[in-house]
């Protein structure tokens, strides 16, 4: 972050700009809003802004800016055209530590300006650091239209509430779980509705009902998808800024992460072929006991929490043990992968059917039943194949499939390091051991991955 943001409380406060035109002017309204004491300092001040000045507690002198001006200010503007008179005002503040903001010279700027968009007392600032004052306007819109009209006037509501319901309601959880309830519950529409006395009535009514209230842990059992975030579902992200504690997997991208609530707690869990630094028996205790000591609980787990992801596992535990959960599924590698990849897993002249397999065995016991598996217009995805990749392909062919069938894998899909290798039975493995794969990667077997030649429409260099 190259600024932080900050909201500063200036009412009744002296603040200083230099110039008259029409950003002073644009400035002085802002600070008059914020309650500021101003003083304009001019050779010329434009009829409105003199006009806003003569009102109330505000100065302005034409003249020249003095180094005295400073004095007392807790924030500066210089807008001016005079490029010397701004840096001397810009050095001046700085040596006195007053923050200084030089209208369209970042580089003289100790602060900058955000857009605003007013709900007071809910306010919401969008800064893109100076970078694009374009794109800022745009994501102001569009804040705009999202934001109910009323949403100040809940905060205003809500914080009236706020005193008694920390008195009432002694640790923090409570106090969360309270306030989440009351907004998921019908009362920000009935403000929104212009309904504020039943709104106040509603939250009245929650509070006494939640003193008695024994506020439990949960645990949420979350698809991740296959990488790219914006493949997350909307319930999944937010379940991720509800929870208390997060237990991850290996294969949850740190972008991904990046999405959770910020004072969650977050637990790597995640396994790896011949690492399992977290066995499972140990994961389902943590998800226990976390949950029984209240917490709400997100298990985050990549692609899809039932396609080989032991989900079920965890839900019969948390079940013998009467813990509440939600499972909420994601997109999982097949379907990510292959869309991303651009090779259809059914497509009506070359596959009526998709088998989705593992391919981690350890020996032929384990294997699956080849002869069933090698069949025309038919799709295999094998996941966690790649050290097997050659026995796969080999057994195929042998079983009957064409050694000239068509097989791609495909490394991270869907994420910026994706790659794919295409080839058929017979020349995978060794297209595959030439092009420095890293797991996790895709097998997909059969003839829909000839599609990918026209229809590859990501363009890994283009992901930014
Ligand atoms: C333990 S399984 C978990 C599967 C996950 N539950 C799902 O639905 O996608 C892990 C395997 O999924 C596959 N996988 C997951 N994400 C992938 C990705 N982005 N690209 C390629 N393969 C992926 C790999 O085969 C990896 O070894």
């Amino acid at each position: 972050m190259e600024y932080l943001p900050v909201f500063l409380a200036v009412e009744n406060k002296k603040c200083l700009i230099i110039g008259g035109g029409g950003t002073a002017l644009r400035k002085a309204k802002l600070l008059a809003r914020a309650n500021a004491n101003l003083l304009v300092v001019s050779q010329q001040i434009l009829p409105e802004l003199q006009r806003l000045l003569e009102t109330g507690r505000h100065q302005f002198r034409l003249g020249d800016f003095l180094p005295a001006d400073l004095d007392d200010a807790v924030l500066v503007i210089a807008a001016t055209d005079d490029e010397a008179l701004n840096r001397r005002v810009s050095e001046l503040a700085g040596t006195k530590n007053i923050p200084v903001n030089v209208v369209d010279q970042p580089a003289l700027c100790s602060m900058i300006f955000p857009a605003v968009v007013d709900r007071s007392p809910l306010i919401v600032a969008v800064s893109s650091s100076g970078n694009s004052p374009v794109l800022v306007r745009n994501i102001k819109e569009q804040l705009e239209t999202m934001l109910p009209e009323r949403s100040g006037q809940l905060a205003t509501l809500l914080g009236r509430f706020r005193e008694r319901v920390k008195e009432q309601l002694a640790d923090f959880p409570s106090r969360l779980r309270f306030w989440e309830a009351v907004l998921d519950s019908e009362v920000p529409e009935l403000v929104y509705s212009g309904n504020v006395n039943e709104a106040e009535r509603r939250i009245e009514s929650q509070l006494a009902a939640s003193v008695s209230t024994n506020f439990g842990g949960e645990v949420y059992l979350v698809g991740a998808g296959p990488g790219d975030p914006e493949l997350l579902t909307l319930r999944a992200l937010r379940l991720m800024q509800k929870a208390d504690v997060v237990l991850y997997d290996r294969l949850v991208s740190e972008e991904i992460l990046q999405k959770i609530r910020p004072d969650a707690e977050k637990i790597h869990v995640g396994k790896e072929r011949f690492n399992h630094p977290v066995p499972q028996e140990t994961i389902n205790e943590m998800l226990v006991r976390l949950a029984t000591a209240g917490n709400r609980v997100l298990r985050l787990k990549g692609g899809d929490p039932f396609i080989f992801g032991r989900g079920g596992e965890e839900m019969t535990s948390l079940l013998d043990n009467n813990i509440p959960f939600q499972v909420v599924p994601g997109i999982t590698a097949a379907s990510g992968c292959a869309s991303y990849a651009g090779i259809p897993l059914t497509h009506r002249d070359y596959s009526q059917s998709v088998q989705f397999l593992t391919g981690h065995f350890k020996d032929e016991d384990e294997q699956p039943d080849w002869s069933l598996l090698a069949k025309a217009n038919h799709t295999l995805v094998f996941y966690m194949g790649l050290l097997n990749l050659a026995t796969i392909c080999k057994q195929l062919r042998d079983h009957g499939l064409p050694a000239a069938t068509p097989a791609a894998l495909i490394q991270k899909g869907s994420t910026k390091s994706q790659k794919v290798v295409i080839g058929t039975l017979s020349s995978l493995p060794g297209k595959v051991a030439r092009a420095n794969i890293k797991a996790p990667t895709l097998i997909i077997v059969g003839e829909v991955v000839k599609l990918r030649q026209k229809l590859n429409w990501f363009q890994v260099d283009k992901v930014d």
